[in-house]
């Protein structure tokens, strides 16, 4: 049993492996209906236990669909419908019973911590689907789409972050260590990615290029992404934090400084970071990006449960 918690703990290699499996399952796929069963069903009979302590909208259904058309099922749990979010049972013994009715744990959670600890409690796979620290599948799935589009490795590529140093950035910068790619960063002073992180990439003998100013971070870049500036509970002044980033919203004039043939990607939900324009224009691949979620997922799960070839 494998766990897919944070893509800086997974080797390269078994990245790689899980973006050539989705690959190839993608093309099998064809015209197969939503709910029609992979050739073999490798998962069948197995049951993904999802929990979810945030909203979530394409987390939730793609994961649904990648266990379903790997022929296993899935149950989705709130964390307030269970002793454990009701205060009275503890992780230990949830990540017990978890373990005792379900094959493998896709957790969306609040806290890092918890984590850590169901990671620490659980004789099953757990899947990080989004922490306050990162978003790996998003960005495993996110490498996959560019390099889909691209037609290219992505160590071939520069990309471009535009927007707030949260979880998903954090995974992405893991990626360009892991994967070799260039890495600009587009954001305020003020909100730029913690030391840690940085030192780490350091430590790692890479590099990435922070920016406080957007023309220079989209500057001849294959690939700009973006997220939206307050994040899931995140606990900021937002006001402050919206005034900080009015610069950096991305409209065309800024996509202009970009390759002509630039591709926009967004792990959505969206909100005032992004031109309608530009996100409904003809270098947006957002609706491809989110769909490629089901097919990087599905390989991920394999992965998990070792059984990717
Ligand atoms: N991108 C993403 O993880 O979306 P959800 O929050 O809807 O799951
Ligand atoms: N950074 C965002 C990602 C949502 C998928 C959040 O944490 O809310």
């Amino acid at each position: 049993m494998k766990h897919f918690i944070n893509l800086k703990d997974i080797p390269i290699k078994d990245l790689k492996k899980i973006i050539r499996d989705a690959k190839k399952r993608k093309k099998l796929r064809g015209k197969f209906n939503a709910l029609e069963t992979d050739r073999g069903a490798p998962l069948k009979g197995k049951m993904l236990i999802q929990m979810f302590e945030k909203a979530s909208s394409r987390t939730r259904i793609s994961f649904y669909l990648a266990i379903k058309q790997l022929g296993g099922g899935t149950l989705t749990l709130r964390t307030n419908e269970l002793h454990l979010g009701q205060g009275g049972e503890s992780i230990a013994d949830t990540a017990k019973i978890l373990s005792t009715y379900g094959d493998g744990f896709m957790l969306r959670s609040d806290s890092d911590k918890k984590v850590k600890d169901f990671e620490k409690y659980l004789s099953i796979p757990l899947i990080n689907g989004l922490s306050p620290s990162s978003h790996p599948t998003q960005v495993l799935s996110d490498i996959f789409t560019v390099e889909e589009i691209k037609k290219k490795p992505i160590s071939k590529l520069k990309i471009c972050w535009i927007g707030d140093s949260n979880n998903v950035l954090n995974s992405l910068i893991a990626a360009s260590v892991k994967f070799s790619f260039k890495l600009n960063i587009g954001c305020p002073k003020k909100f730029e990615p913690k030391k840690e992180i940085i030192n780490w990439v350091k430590k790692n003998n890479k590099k990435v290029y922070i920016y406080n100013d957007p023309i220079k971070a989209v500057s001849d870049v294959d690939v700009i992404f973006s997220d939206k500036v307050i994040s899931l509970n995140d606990k900021v002044n937002k006001k402050y934090k919206i005034q900080k980033f009015k610069k950096y919203r991305i409209n065309k004039k800024l996509l202009n400084y970009a390759k002509k043939d630039c591709i926009f990607l967004h792990c959505l939900p969206r909100g005032d970071e992004i031109d309608e324009e530009v996100f409904l224009g003809k270098n947006s691949h957002v609706w491809q990006q989110a769909s490629n979620r089901v097919h990087v997922q599905k390989s991920i799960l394999l992965y998990c449960f070792e059984k990717l070839r």
